[in-house]
């Protein structure tokens, strides 16, 4: 099984760049069937994730191409209307995300099928607001043996209001809602960066939305989109990891292809407890050569402190001077990682959904694993710091998220490499020494 082998201590140095954001691309990539045209799709990050998705693209019918590690044409006119459009079990039960051809499919041809959602277990992750969304706009939705079926004679638009603030369902109901009839308004909408791409994506195939990026998405229905070429985003939370990782080792980065507007809150909380942080068009440089402070976190909706950094600023905050108090607002269950960072000394108590974390000098070496995505990178961070060995294992999770992430970090100067035996360890250690 592949795991990580890391020897930490040492001050990241150096640059990185970052690759196009996750979140983005997977719903760009699941819109881009909503076309019988070609799409041609570029800044894809080559994560499993997205990988994973095309598969499921090419599973119903469309036609994939990459024409690089990052560029990927995509052609939905080869689909099948009048087929079942069902995505298999074996993609949806690999990657939640997969749930975005719902809205994709049943907004093009007014029918679709996927198995309910896995994901990240962070969290019961309901798809309430989805179905409450798609039915708005006139949508039948069924739910029987593990698969989620949509259909509709046409679709209306509507008036939906989100009780929760929802990335997911905000872009689904938003692509259900473009080919519908007249207009509809999404009240409450998520204003993640992401939310914003999408839209703008599927302005560029043709579709009518307004007002992404704020809680009030306006749309009016049109016949059809046609082809396009966009370029997704540079990925916040793979920027805002390196940031978090060049204060935790005391080193200095240059995060590029960043749009820093984007890093804002994290930006923010790495002034507040004392590293430095310089902006510049498309990077920024995180810098710290002493002891961090403590301060108190609340993970909120964007352009709040972002749920996908709470795992990386916590392992932060455990060495910083002094008691922080991170409160996780928007999922039940994402402290998973603090047994295993306990195990490398650091001192948290999970109470509910908040963490109160004494700063320690510094972390031991230790054997630990990684729960999911962001807090399997939190955990490399903290294995960077320990002045001693570590194994991570389960970094699949990683891989879901994070392009290159072993060779980015190898850049800055870490020794880590993903290995695969006790012998391969043993190998890393007699080099390293
Ligand atoms: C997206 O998940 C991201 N995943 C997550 O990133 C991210 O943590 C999350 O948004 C919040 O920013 C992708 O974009 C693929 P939500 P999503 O719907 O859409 C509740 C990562 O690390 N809710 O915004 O599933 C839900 O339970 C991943 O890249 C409902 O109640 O998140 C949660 O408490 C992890 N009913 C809250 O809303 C619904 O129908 C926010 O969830 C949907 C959600």
């Amino acid at each position: 099984m592949e795991q990580y082998v890391i020897k930490g201590g040492i001050p990241l140095e150096g640059e990185v760049v970052i690759a196009g954001a996750k979140n983005a691309a997977l719903g760009i990539l699941a819109a881009a069937v909503m076309t019988d045209q070609e799409v041609k799709i570029e800044n894809v990050p080559n994560v499993r994730d997205t990988r994973v998705l095309l598969q499921a693209i090419e599973g119903i019918g469309a036609r994939v191409r990459y024409e690089d590690e990052h560029t990927v044409i995509i052609c939905g006119g080869t689909i099948r209307p009048n087929s079942d459009l069902c995505v298999d079990d074996e993609f949806i039960r690999k990657i939640r995300a997969s749930y975005y051809l719902l809205g994709a499919l049943l907004g093009k041809y007014k029918h679709s099928q996927v198995a309910l959602p896995g994901g990240c277990d962070i969290g019961a992750r309901p798809i309430d607001l989805h179905i409450k969304g798609f039915e708005a706009l006139g949508a039948k939705v069924d739910i029987l043996n593990g698969m989620i079926s949509t259909h509709a004679d046409e679709l209306i638009g509507n008036h939906i209001y989100m009780d929760v603030t929802s990335v997911g369902a905000t872009i689904n109901v938003m692509m259900a809602a473009v080919l519908a009839e007249g207009k509809t308004t999404i009240e409450n909408a998520a204003k993640e960066p992401h939310i914003v791409d999408v839209a703008n994506f599927l302005n560029s195939m043709g579709a009518n939305i307004k007002g992404a990026g704020t809680d009030v998405i306006r749309i009016r229905g049109v016949r059809e989109l046609h082809g396009t070429t966009y370029s997704i985003i540079p990925d916040q939370i793979e920027a805002g990891t390196f940031m978090m990782a060049a204060a935790a080792t005391k080193g200095n980065i240059l995060i590029k292809n960043v749009i820093p507007k984007h890093l804002e809150a994290i930006t923010s909380k790495l002034l507040e407890i004392g590293a430095r942080v310089i902006e510049y068009d498309d990077s920024v440089r995180v810098m710290c050569d002493k002891r961090l402070k403590s301060t108190n976190v609340k993970t909120l909706p964007y352009p709040g402190f972002p749920t996908d950094m709470q795992p990386q600023i916590s392992v932060t905050l455990a060495l910083s001077k002094g008691t922080s108090i991170v409160t996780e607002s928007i999922f039940e269950n994402r402290f998973k990682y603090v047994a295993e960072l306990s195990r490398m000394g650091a001192k948290i108590r999970v109470e509910g959904n908040t963490a109160i974390i004494d700063g320690v000098e510094t972390f031991a070496g230790a054997a630990i694993a990684a729960p999911d995505l962001r807090a399997g990178a939190a955990l490399v961070i903290a294995a960077l710091v320990a002045d001693d060995y570590s194994t991570i294992s389960d970094i699949k999770y990683i891989q879901r998220g994070y392009e290159k992430f072993e060779e980015k970090l190898q850049a800055l100067g870490a020794h880590i490499e993903k290995v695969e035996t006790e012998k391969d360890i043993q190998k890393f250690k007699l080099k390293i020494g």
